[in-house]
């Protein structure tokens, strides 16, 4: 088929938003595909591969450990789920070993416990691991997925050319929303974009998307996550204005808990996706994670930052001596007094905690005439980290202290003015 057909074919669309309700604030959840990638071999693998006892495993987990309660309500399976062929109907076909029950038994069991389910398509003829994409399915691919009772889609992009993508993922969309079941919607469009070198068309994407990915995919390491912290801060004012309720940035999947990252840089991944109001969605093994690190998954003073109703996503206002600083405006506690989530993340991985100063106007933070200072809180406290404000040639500066590669995360409360 030829992709003029094809393009025909997408544009037969009329105008529409989507306009779901959904993700009012950043989606919190599990996801399988940074821990689990595509196991699909069970007999050596039992506890790995992707299938039915995975996701209910971690359904329970979730349940019974306090996620649930904490606010990570979604359960998505990633790529490799299906059997490599469609059924004679061109239907999407579960693993029938792996997911023996069929995916409505797997949605039933993760709603029962009060979760809502995700599932993994592809925009493309094939996914990126090679499974049986939407491109000439799509109507029937969305009608599925709201058979199954999936409450949340993400549509991946490999294996089609990026100039159909800008009809074909609100094409998509469409079909999804004419089911009549609200499906969360993550489009990967706008990073395979970027990658071809070419600007998103960012009304669109924010008319069509509940979430979308911006960069590379995450992997279980320093480098990536910082990798990702970095295109985010360069370019984070600008990809501030996109995110609001309803559509977010999503810089990737949190990789806490896994192999990959110090207690420090597991901090400084949680606190930074906080600030960039992103979809808190782990991917890790729920049965063998280290109390510490349960913890700050759990730690409801920095989901409530990246919850936060507002539903502003902050930025970079700096970068300095190897510290990036970064700022989020949350819900005033008193009224026209703003309140703020700053974070400061170290860089520099010799060894030492490092000092650094900043100032409240670097910082772009207010110190009009009324202002009468801010109550501050630490919310990932460290024995070796600190910070003190104070004032000098009429300036207020934070002085602080923080660990190589790790995070200084603080609330700030706009006392009420003079
Ligand atoms: C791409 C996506 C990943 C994951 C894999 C699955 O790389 O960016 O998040 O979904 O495909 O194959």
């Amino acid at each position: 088929m030829n992709q003029i057909f094809i393009l025909i074919l997408l544009s037969l669309s009329s105008s529409w938003a989507l306009d779901n309700g959904l993700a009012l604030t950043p989606p919190m959840g599990w996801l399988s595909w940074q821990r689990y990638r595509c196991t699909i071999d069970c007999v050596n693998h039992p506890q790995e591969c992707i299938s039915e006892n995975l996701i209910t495993r971690q359904a329970n987990l979730m349940k019974t450990e306090g996620y649930l309660d904490a606010g990570y309500n979604y359960i998505g399976i990633d790529d490799c789920w299906s059997e490599l062929k469609r059924d004679e109907n061109q239907t999407l076909v579960p693993s029938k070993e792996r997911f023996p029950r069929g995916m409505k038994y797997v949605a039933d069991f993760v709603q029962e416990r009060g979760f809502k389910f995700g599932l993994y398509g592809d925009f493309g003829l094939r996914t990126c691991e090679g499974y049986p994409g939407s491109l000439l399915h799509m109507e029937v691919d969305a009608n599925t997925f709201a058979d199954w009772g999936v409450d949340y889609v993400k549509v991946d992009g490999c294996h089609v050319l990026v100039s159909l993508m800008d009809e074909g993922y609100p094409k998509f969309g469409e079909y999804f929303n004419k089911t009549g079941r609200p499906m969360m919607y993550s489009c990967s469009w706008p990073f395979y974009l970027s990658l071809a070198g070419i600007e998103p068309n960012w009304d669109s994407i924010i008319k069509h998307c509940n979430i979308w990915r911006n960069h590379f995919d995450v992997q279980d390491s320093w480098s990536s996550v910082e990798s990702i912290i970095n295109y985010f801060g360069d370019n984070s004012k600008r990809l501030a204005t996109y995110a609001g309720p309803g559509h977010w940035n999503d810089p990737d999947m949190l990789v806490i808990g896994n192999f990959g990252l110090s207690y420090d840089q597991s901090k400084v991944q949680m606190a930074v996706w906080s600030i960039l109001a992103a979809p808190l969605l782990m991917s890790n093994d729920l049965g063998n994670i280290k109390p510490e690190l349960k913890e700050l998954l759990l730690n409801q003073d920095v989901i409530a930052i990246d919850q936060d109703s507002l539903g502003r996503a902050g930025y970079r206002p700096l970068k300095k001596s190897q510290i990036s600083a970064w700022k989020r405006e949350i819900t005033p506690v008193i009224s026209n007094h703003t309140s703020l989530a700053i974070a400061f993340v170290n860089h520099n991985d010799n060894g030492a905690p490092r000092f650094g100063n900043f100032t409240f106007e670097e910082m772009e933070i207010d110190t009009s005439e009324r202002f009468n200072g801010y109550d501050i809180q630490d919310l990932l406290p460290s024995s070796t980290q600190k910070y003190t404000v104070y004032q000098s040639d009429g300036r207020y500066r934070f002085e602080i202290l923080v660990n190589p590669t790790g995070v200084l995360l603080l609330r700030l409360t706009a006392r009420e003015s003079l």
